[in-house]
C-alpha cells in the first residue's frame, strides 16, 4: 500500500517532468523553426530581387503588364513596381487602380530611400500572409512578395513531427523510470514500515541490507540505531527490575519487622495487664506469666541485637579488622564456646582440622559470629542424640585465583526442602516458623552469616536433604584480598 503509494508517486514525477519537457520544447522549437525559414525566405527573395533589377539596367518605366506577369511566373512570386511617389504602377495579382498609395509601406520605404527592405505582413490586397521584398529602381521601387502559408505548413510538420518522436521518446524512459521507481519504492517502503516499527518500540528488528548505495547506507545507520536502542532499553528494563525487585524486598522487610515486633509486645502487654488486674497475688501462674514475660522479652532483645547487627555491616558502620589466623583455633574457640550447649541435647560433636597452622585473613569477631550462628541452628535443629560434625578444608586453588578454606558444619538433623534452599539466607525467611519462634529464633541468623562472610571475602553455601542432615558451609581467603576495611561489603541487593 505504500510502496504503491510511493511507486505512483515517482512515476507521476518522472511523467510531469517529462511533460514539462515536452512543452517546453512546443514552446520554444516552432517559432525558433519558423524564424529560420523566414530568414532564409528572405534571402531567397532578396537574391531573386537583385537578379530581376539587373534585368532592368534601363529600369522599367514603361513596364508591360505581359512582361511582368512572365517574370513572376518564372520567379514564382507576385511583382508590384510602385513610383518613387509610391503609386502603384503595376501588379501582377491586383488592379493598381484600385491600390493605394504604397509609399508608408515600410518595405517600399526602405527602397525608395535607396536599400533593400523586407517585412512580413498579411496582405490585405490578396488576402494571405505574406513575405515582402522591396528593391529599388530607377523608376522607384520592385516588389517581390510570396505567400507564406508553406513556411506555415512546414514549421506545422516540423512541430508533428517532434512530438510523435519524443513520444515515442517517452516509453523507454518511462519503463526505466517504473524499473527504477519500483526499486526506490520498495526500498522507501521497507525503511519507511522499519522506523514505524522502531518508533513503536519494535528495537529487535534490522534490515540488514548489504551493498554501497545511498538506501543501504541508511538502512545501516537505522540497523545501528535500532542495536543501541536495544541495548539502552534492555538496560533500562533490567534496572528497573531490580529497582522494583528492592522496593518489594524493602516493603517486606518493614512488614515482617512489625510483625515480629509485635507478637512478643503485645504478649508482653496482655500478660502484664492480667498480672497487674490481680493475677499477681495468684501464686499458681504469676511466675509463669513472669516467665513468658521474660521470654518474650529476651526474643525482642534478640530481635533488636540481630537487626542492629545486620544494619551495622549493611551501613559499613561495623570495622573489621582483618589479620592471619590460624582457622583450626578459631574454629576450636567457637565450639567450645557452645559445647554445653549441645551437650545439653546430648549431641556428639566432632572436628576435623585443616592441615596444621592453616591461616585465614579475617576478622577473628566475625568469624566466631558467623560459625556460632551457624552451631547454634545445627544444635538447635538437630534431634536429640545427633551429630553435628565441624571440619576445615583447604579447596583446591584455581590458577591465578586466591586460596580458600572452607569451614562446614554437617548435621544429622531434619534437613531442608529442595525449595527452600535457594532463599534459606533471607532475612526472616524460616522453614517453620513456628518451631524457629518456639526455639528463641528470629530469622535472621543466615542473612547475617552471608553479610558478614562476604565482608571477609568469601562466600556461603547450604546442602540439605530431608531427613537426612545439612551441611552450611562458608569460605574465608587465606591470604589478603586487599579488601577495604571499612566498605568491605560490596554493592549489592543489601536487603536480600
Ligand atoms: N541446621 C539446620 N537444620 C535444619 N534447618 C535449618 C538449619 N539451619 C537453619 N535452618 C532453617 O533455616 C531457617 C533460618 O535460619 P536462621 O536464619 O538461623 O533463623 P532462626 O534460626 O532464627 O530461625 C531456620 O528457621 C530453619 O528453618
Ligand atoms: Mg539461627
Amino acid at each position: 500500500m505504500l510502496t504503491a503509494r510511493i511507486f505512483l508517486k515517482l512515476i507521476i514525477g518522472v511523467a510531469g517532468i517529462l511533460t514539462v519537457g515536452v512543452v517546453m520544447m512546443d514552446l520554444l522549437v516552432p517559432p525558433l523553426a519558423r524564424a529560420t525559414l523566414l530568414e532564409e525566405r528572405t534571402r531567397e527573395l532578396e537574391q531573386k530581387a537583385r537578379m530581376l533589377a539587373q534585368l532592368f539596367p534601363e529600369g522599367l518605366a514603361e513596364p508591360t503588364p505581359t512582361r511582368l506577369h512572365t517574370l513572376a511566373r518564372e520567379t514564382g512570386v507576385r511583382l508590384t513596381l510602385v513610383a518613387r511617389d509610391g503609386r502603384v504602377l503595376a501588379d501582377t495579382d491586383a488592379d493598381p487602380a484600385h491600390m493605394e498609395n504604397h509609399a508608408q509601406r515600410p518595405e517600399i520605404a526602405a527602397a525608395l530611400a535607396g536599400r533593400i527592405g523586407s517585412m512580413e505582413r498579411y496582405s490585405p490586397t490578396v488576402g494571405i500572409q505574406s513575405l515582402y521584398v522591396a528593391i529599388p529602381v530607377e523608376t522607384g521601387a520592385l516588389r517581390l512578395a510570396v505567400p507564406l502559408a508553406d513556411v506555415e505548413q512546414r514549421v506545422a510538420n516540423l512541430r508533428r513531427e517532434i512530438l510523435r518522436s519524443v513520444t515515442l521518446a517517452f516509453l523507454p524512459v518511462m519503463l526505466i523510470a517504473a524499473v527504477f521507481a519500483r526499486y526506490a519504492s520498495s526500498r522507501l517502503g521497507a525503511i519507511i514500515d522499519f522506523a514505524g516499527q522502531l518508533a513503536d518500540g519494535g528495537f529487535h528488528r534490522r534490515l540488514n541490507w548489504k551493498g554501497t548505495n545511498e538506501f543501504a547506507q541508511l538502512a545501516r545507520k537505522l540497523d545501528e540505531t535500532a542495536q543501541k536502542l536495544e541495548t539502552t532499553f534492555d538496560q533500562l528494563k533490567r534496572e528497573h527490575a531490580e529497582l522494583e525487585k528492592l522496593e518489594q524486598i524493602r516493603k517486606d522487610f518493614v512488614i515482617n519487622v512489625s510483625h515480629e515486633l509485635r507478637t512478643p509486645l503485645a504478649s508482653i502487654q496482655g500478660y502484664t495487664e492480667t498480672l497487674l488486674a490481680g493475677a499477681i497475688h495468684d501464686p499458681e501462674h504469676n511466675v509463669r506469666f513472669l516467665e513468658i514475660i521474660r521470654q518474650n522479652a529476651e526474643r525482642l532483645g534478640n530481635l533488636t541485637r540481630d537487626l542492629l547487627t545486620l544494619s551495622r555491616i549493611e551501613l559499613k558502620l561495623q570495622r573489621f579488622q582483618f589479620a592471619s589466623y590460624y582457622v583450626n583455633r578459631l574454629i576450636e574457640d567457637c565450639v567450645d564456646a557452645l559445647r554445653p550447649l549441645a551437650q545439653a541435647k546430648n549431641l556428639t560433636v566432632t572436628f576435623e582440622p585443616a592441615p596444621p597452622a592453616t591461616e585465614v585473613f579475617c576478622d577473628a569477631e566475625a568469624v566466631h559470629q558467623a560459625l556460632s550462628n551457624l552451631l547454634d541452628n545445627a544444635i538447635k535443629y538437630t534431634q536429640e542424640g545427633g551429630r553435628i560434625r565441624v571440619s576445615a578444608s583447604v579447596l583446591a586453588p584455581r590458577d591465578g585465583a586466591p586460596r580458600y578454606v572452607e569451614i562446614a558444619v554437617e548435621d544429622t538433623g531434619p534437613g531442608i526442602p529442595k525449595e527452600d534452599l535457594p532463599r534459606l539466607f533471607e532475612r526472616f525467611y524460616r522453614v517453620d516458623k513456628a518451631r524457629s519462634r518456639a526455639l528463641g529464633g528470629t530469622g535472621l541468623g543466615l542473612a547475617i552469616v552471608k553479610h558478614l562472610v562476604r565482608s571477609q571475602g568469601g562466600s556461603v553455601r547450604v546442602d540439605s536433604e530431608l531427613g537426612r542432615g545439612s551441611t552450611f558451609a562458608f569460605t574465608l581467603p587465606m591470604d589478603d584480598l586487599g579488601l577495604d576495611e571499612e566498605s568491605s561489603l560490596k554493592e549489592e541487593l543489601t536487603y536480600s
